[in-house]
């Protein structure tokens, strides 16, 4: 454990956060993947890569904002090669379910001569209680343009998890894990479940694209809008309600099913309304 060190990228993140945590608590070496770190790490500054890649032996790589963003594709394969010049032996990819733009990523990641693993995520649960839609959830109203699409929510823990075994065990090499829950539900049904659990009325609102994109306007601007409603298009047209056997396959127990997520989210206070 002590002769690797693996760099985590997007490691103040959803899920490079837990992978961060897990890892420690089993002893590895992590460097953090930040723009903040000590040795700081930036996807629109390739210059601070080769020095966070250096000594690294596997790397977790999440891309922000999203894999669907013009470039994403072209830094990928720059971050593979730079990481293949570096000596690493290995990269876990985070993808997306159902996405064009993260498959062509998982494609570079596949061809890159580099040992690795796909992670390929299904929508997760923790966009309502650490994304951008807790502040809705909060609100009372989550608005998505989704229709009555059922998904199969997945939960970050599980992802992590998963990553965490790609990053650690070589058997992983050469593996795709689709991550979903263990269960499909529609917006309304997951809507339904955070109020029973956070104790207050919590309602799915279906909008269109142009509303969403509306309101992503004011949020992110014209590109962040643009982009973000292209992904809503492309994965909320009901083309992933299925379930996918990654978790179980990688680690070989059940997905955290949603009403677990929520209870915990419940008790650790962030559904809490500020009185
Ligand atoms: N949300 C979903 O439902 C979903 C589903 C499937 C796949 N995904 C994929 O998940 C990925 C995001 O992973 P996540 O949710 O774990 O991350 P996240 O919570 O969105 O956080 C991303 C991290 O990226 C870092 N970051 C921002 N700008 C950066 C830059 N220029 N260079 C380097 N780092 C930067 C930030 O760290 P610092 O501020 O510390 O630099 C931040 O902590 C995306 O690629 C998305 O496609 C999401």
């Amino acid at each position: 454990m002590q002769d690797q060190l693996i760099l985590v990228i997007g490691a103040t993140g959803k899920t490079g956060i837990r992978i961060v945590k897990s890892l420690r608590e089993k002893g590895f070496n992590v460097r953090e993947g930040s723009r903040s770190a000590a040795i700081p790490f930036d996807w629109e500054r390739p210059e601070t890569w080769s020095a966070a890649l250096e000594g690294v032996t596997a790397a977790y790589v999440s891309y922000f904002p999203d894999l669907a963003f013009p470039g994403a594709a072209e830094k990928i394969e720059a971050l593979a090669k730079a990481a293949t010049l570096a000596g690493v032996r290995k990269l876990v990819l985070l993808s997306g379910r159902g996405e064009a733009h993260a498959l062509a990523c998982e494609e570079i990641v596949r061809n890159s001569g580099l040992a690795f693993t796909l992670v390929r995520a299904a929508w997760f649960a923790q966009n309502f209680s650490e994304g951008y839609l807790l502040g809705p959830v909060l609100d009372g109203v989550v608005a998505l343009p989704a229709g009555d699409i059922k998904e199969p929510i997945a939960d970050v823990d599980d992802i992590a998890d998963v990553a965490v075994a790609a990053l650690t065990d070589a058997r992983h090499d050469g593996e795709l894990y689709e991550i979903t829950g263990p269960r499909l539900l529609s917006f309304t049904e997951a809507a339904a479940e955070i109020s029973a659990a956070a104790g207050f009325p919590v309602h799915y609102q279906p909008i269109t694209l142009e509303q969403f994109h509306e309101g992503m306007l004011d949020i992110g601007g014209p590109l962040i809008a643009d982009v973000f409603t292209e992904i809503c298009r492309e994965t909320l047209d009901g083309h992933n309600a299925y379930l996918a056997d990654g978790v179980q396959r990688a680690l070989g127990r059940e997905p955290r099913d949603f009403a677990e997520f929520c209870r915990s989210v419940a008790a650790s206070g962030v559904w809490r309304k500020a009185a």
